[in-house]
């Protein structure tokens, strides 16, 4: 699925950092050596913002930002990777008002794009879009969500982001709290960490569980021989005295088929200054974000709220896929 383009030339001068001219999927495409050059890339993008603001690194080039689902900071904060680099978009983010509302399939309407621009981002209600759409494109398909699949990109921003505040990734134990089952990011978050030794705790209510083909990737042994410890539990307050990651996620009401089903699990935690008191010292608290009720607002003056600056993470990160994925980082 995740093969260079078959068609694609790739200059002798390219081959470095294995990016070029490749989807971005699935996190199952990186590997330690993979993360260590994109969060790299990605320090040095945020260094270069600081200092500059911008560049012109991908002066000339064209994104094709194609959402097909609501978001706010995915698809900003591609644009303004791509603006900051110097680069120019095509914003498709009202689909209703595109060829895609007279009935035009996902093939047709990526082959389109591909015609005007040099890399598409795609987010889609469906789980495997992404993929099907890289199939049909030439140029490279970013993943920016497929419905209850994946959505690789934040999980980057989310490990950088860890990084960032703790400094390591390896001997961290990380809860994962709220819609397990429909929350795309904890499945992709879930599925990077498995490069690191981390334990991890799932606590959610019974019927959002965590699929069980990430549970699966937890106890392989494919990246770790000794695969991961983990937990289910419904209770966070069992493991907020002990963990170093609490990354919190919306209940995905757009997911639910039965509405009175999500009223009785929506607000089931809640991130109050309460919780806070018996979490450890030196620990983060992450939400991809949109919140609705999760995390109290008097939270996000606590050091350890880690979620607005995931937020900034992202186009950074961004940056450097982008620059990757086109040749230039
Ligand atoms: C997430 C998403 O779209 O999956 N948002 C995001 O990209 N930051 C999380 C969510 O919608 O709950």
């Amino acid at each position: 699925m995740m093969q260079r383009k078959e068609t694609k030339h790739v200059p002798a001068n390219h081959a470095g950092n294995g990016f070029y001219g490749q989807d971005i999927i699935s996190v199952n495409q990186f590997d330690r050596a993979k993360l260590d050059y994109i969060f790299h890339v990605a320090d040095e993008m945020r260094v270069m913002v600081e200092r500059f603001g911008s560049a012109d690194l991908l002066q000339g080039k064209i994104l094709a930002n194609l959402f097909y689902e609501p978001s706010t900071r995915t698809s900003s904060s591609f644009m303004a990777a791509m603006m900051r680099l110097g680069g120019q978009v095509i914003p498709i983010n009202n689909v209703q008002y595109s060829s895609v509302t007279k009935g035009e399939s996902l093939p047709d309407t990526v082959r389109t794009l591909e015609s005007y621009s040099d890399v598409i981002v795609i987010r889609h209600p469906e789980m495997g879009a992404a993929a099907t759409a890289a199939h049909y494109a030439q140029k490279p398909v970013i993943n920016a969500g497929d419905g209850v699949g994946e959505h690789p990109t934040q999980a980057l921003l989310d490990l950088f982001t860890i990084l960032e505040a703790l400094g390591k990734v390896d001997g961290l134990k990380v809860a994962m709290v709220g819609d397990l089952k429909y929350g795309r990011t904890v499945h992709s978050l879930t599925k990077l960490l498995v490069n690191y030794d981390v334990e991890f705790a799932f606590v959610s209510p019974e019927m959002l569980q965590m699929p069980s083909d990430v549970l699966d990737v937890v106890r392989s042994n494919q990246r770790r021989p000794e695969g991961h410890d983990y937990s289910i539990l419904e209770d966070v307050h069992e493991v907020i005295g002990h963990v170093d990651v609490l990354y919190v996620t919306r209940v995905q009401k757009e997911r639910f088929t039965d509405l009175a089903e999500y009223d009785r699990v929506k607000d089931q935690y809640v991130v109050d200054d309460a919780l806070m008191q018996r979490a450890k010292e030196r620990m983060i608290v992450m939400h991809p974000l949109p919140r609705v009720n999760e995390i109290s607002y008097t939270v996000d003056n606590d050091p350890r709220a880690a979620y607005f600056r995931q937020m900034r993470n992202g186009m950074y990160v961004r940056m450097a896929l982008l620059a990757s994925v086109l040749g230039k980082a």
